[in-house]
């Protein structure tokens, strides 16, 4: 029995590729590497003292797909996580994020079914509850209106995943609804590397810190917020992994079925909450300027994950200030990330 992990070589899925090799799963990784090195895999190796058994290969490539499935056998379920994810991006190149993740999705899951695994947990998002008509969100409040193509994606496969269940209802089908990843690693060696300017909120902080970027653009201090900022669900990346393995493991108790879960903490936190966070973490204090809110943004989001505890026994251990230590650290050691330069 194994498990293929695809988009195994991002920030998510490695930090799940640690935990899935640490609890003893076999583990085959595929990635394009469109927005991840290859050395984030040699680093899992490294964490873990075990080899990955790694592809290079593009989702949308029905031969590569195939050739993996056949290649391996063992392989009963699925964590899906590859896909493009910059929001902004996708508004200006929509075609490319449609094709990509819906598109890859729709080869991925074809091959499952030739191969006949038909176990998939799926990394979804929040972005799909749109502007939220209530907080905490739970699973229930209703799925809303995008901002953005990269949000309509999430939405679409999610539908697409749960109409494939309907056809065959053998599928088990997990959906993960992700609120805002943190984090990294403790030992450092992986974390998150975006590519050019961050679009996000720690991950630009860090980089403010390591001494990269002037300051941090705070954007929009008049939302309707207790200091003003932002409210965001911030989750460690070691929980949010740990997670995918309490899916994993419900799974194995499920006789088709499609299941939805919010993974966050339940606390919302502001942007200053953030910055000041990171600032114990770095040891000073960090630049902000007051900038233009963001098109798109909301106010506030954050999860009821009481679900997630309930039907998985999954509950999010780490706090903000050890997401700021741990995303510190890894900034620190790999200021230029895994390509080590500019
Ligand atoms: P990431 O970019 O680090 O990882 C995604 C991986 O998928 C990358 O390594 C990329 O190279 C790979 N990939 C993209 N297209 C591919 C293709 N056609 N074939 C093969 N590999 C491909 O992003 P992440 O933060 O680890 O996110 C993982 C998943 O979780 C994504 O689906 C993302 O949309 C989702 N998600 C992320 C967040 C977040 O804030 N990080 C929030 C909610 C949901
Ligand atoms: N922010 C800043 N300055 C920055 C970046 C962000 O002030 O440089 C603020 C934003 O305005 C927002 C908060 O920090 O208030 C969080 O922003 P992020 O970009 O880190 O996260 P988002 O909540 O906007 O989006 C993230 C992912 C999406 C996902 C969504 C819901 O990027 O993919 O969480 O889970 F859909």
């Amino acid at each position: 029995m194994s498990v293929l992990v695809s988009g195994g070589a991002g920030y998510i899925g490695s930090h799940t590729v640690v935990c899935l090799l640490e609890q003893g799963y076999d583990v085959v990784v595929f990635d394009n590497l469109s927005n991840s090195f290859e050395e984030s895999i040699r680093r899992v190796e490294k964490i873990t003292g075990k080899n990955v058994k790694f592809y290079k290969a593009d989702m949308c490539d029905p031969e590569a797909m195939d050739r993996i499935f056949t290649e391996n056998p063992d392989i009963t379920s699925v964590i899906h996580f590859a896909g493009l994810k910059a929001v902004a991006v996708s508004t200006a190149v929509p075609i490319e994020y449609y094709k990509n993740n819906i598109g890859g999705t729709l080869t991925l899951v074809e091959t499952m079914k030739k191969h006949n695994v038909k176990n998939i947990i799926f990394s979804s998002s929040a972005t799909v509850y749109g502007t939220p008509k209530e907080l905490p969100i739970t699973e229930n409040s209703p799925k809303g209106t995008c901002t953005n193509p990269y949000g309509w994606t999430k939405w679409m496969i999610e539908q697409i995943l749960t109409d494939v269940h309907t056809s065959d209802p053998s599928w088990n089908v997990i959906l993960l609804r992700y609120f805002n990843p943190v984090g990294a690693h403790e030992s450092g060696l992986i974390g998150e590397d975006p590519q050019g300017v961050p679009n996000n909120l720690t991950p630009y902080i860090a980089q403010v810190a390591v001494g990269r970027r002037p300051h941090l653009n705070v954007n929009g201090n008049d939302y309707n917020t207790p200091d003003g900022t932002g409210v965001r669900d911030y989750i460690h990346v070691v929980d949010l992994a740990e997670g995918h393995l309490k899916a994993l493991e419900k799974m194995e108790t499920l006789n088709g079925t499609v299941k939805i879960y919010n993974l966050g903490t339940g606390k919302g936190s502001s942007v200053f909450d953030v910055l000041h966070a990171f600032e114990r973490a770095c040891g000073r204090e960090l630049p902000y300027v007051i900038a233009p809110r963001r098109p798109g943004d909301i106010d506030a989001c954050w999860a009821d994950p009481t679900l997630a505890e309930r039907e998985l026994g999954w509950k999010a251990k780490r706090n903000l200030d050890d997401m700021c230590r741990d995303s510190w650290n890894w900034q620190s050691k790999n200021p230029y990330g895994f390509k080590g330069k500019e």
